[in-house]
């Protein structure tokens, strides 16, 4: 097994791809051409595992952890090379199950070390990646410079945090990240384990347990966990929310967590229901909270 990499990164939707690549061959890049590539995501417990199948080219299979933050950011991976993609993909099914399957074209670009990926996702659209990979010793100052006088250059504004896997499962990563979380609530007075999720406006997701106190009335509801990891990540809207409980049943916000939600989230904002044997019923935060007090009722 490989020692891990870094790599300082960015993506972003491309509005005018054809542009791109002019602005990357007037910028001298090297041109390595179009790879087809099919990314397999397997079920993990923490982190992401994917195994990339690359024509021309081979398999490798990709361990990695990303933080989601908005600005470039560091990621570490790990690379094993695959003699057969058939039968680890097979395995590795059976045993943590798929995920999900992303198939892209990637026209791939260098320039001064940074990888320039030009991709069209199926299913998604067109997007630009920058990538650049740094040594051992690098403090990643020489890689940030890079990326950012690419980004300039390349004319890229907002900044997209959630990766491709993400945006293709939608409601499911959502839910699956409130699923996963609710593994780790602290709730040993009810036992009654609760796991939400918020999608933010740039597509990242932020969740959070329910976190009980011997003394009672200290203890904090999941939707409440997840609202402080939301406005510590630097961002304070709510597009999207599932919920989940460790039980048969829906499980739904308590009254107090559907006004910590309309203080970040519009009306017509969806909350997934959701319950540990897989049911789920979609309904608008204004379902759950009519006639609702909210922000705007106060003075300017
Ligand atoms: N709980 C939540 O986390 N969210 C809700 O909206 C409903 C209730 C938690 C609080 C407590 O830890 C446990 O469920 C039982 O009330």
């Amino acid at each position: 097994m490989s020692a891990p990499r870094r790599n300082i990164e960015l993506k972003a939707l491309d509005p005018d791809p054809a542009r791109s690549l002019a602005v990357c061959r007037e910028l001298g890049a090297e041109d390595r051409g179009v790879l087809r590539q099919r990314d397999t995501y397997f079920w993990t417990r923490g982190g992401r595992l994917k195994l990339r199948e690359e024509e021309p080219g081979g398999a490798v299979l990709i361990q990695y952890d990303r933080p989601d933050a908005a600005l470039a950011r560091e990621s570490r991976y790990r690379l094993t090379q695959v003699e057969d993609p058939d039968d680890l993909r097979a395995s590795l099914d059976a045993a943590l199950g798929t995920l999900v399957v992303v198939e892209k074209e990637r026209h791939l670009l260098v320039w001064e070390g940074v990888r320039i990926h030009l991709d069209e996702v199926t299913g998604l659209g067109s997007f630009i990646e920058l990538e650049g990979v740094a040594s051992p010793e690098s403090d990643l100052g020489p890689e940030r410079e890079k990326v950012a006088h690419l980004r300039e250059a390349l004319g890229i504004g907002e900044v997209l945090t959630d990766s491709y896997s993400d945006r293709l499962l939608g409601a499911d990563a959502l839910i699956a990240a409130a699923r996963e979380v609710m593994d780790r609530a602290y709730a040993p007075y009810s036992r009654y384990r609760v796991g939400a999720a918020l999608r933010a406006e740039d597509g990242s997701i932020h969740a959070g347990a329910n976190v009980e106190n011997s003394a009672y009335p200290q203890g904090q509801c999941a939707e409440a966990s997840a609202i402080g990891v939301l406005i510590a990540s630097g961002r304070a809207r709510i597009l999207e929310v599932a919920v989940i409980a460790d039980a048969d049943e829906l499980c739904v916000p308590c009254g107090g967590c559907r006004q910590r939600l309309r203080e970040f989230m519009p009306l017509d904002g969806i909350v997934h229901l959701c319950s540990a044997s897989g049911e789920r019923r979609d309904v608008t935060l204004e379902t759950l909270l009519p006639l609702s007090f909210g922000p705007e009722y106060l003075p300017a």
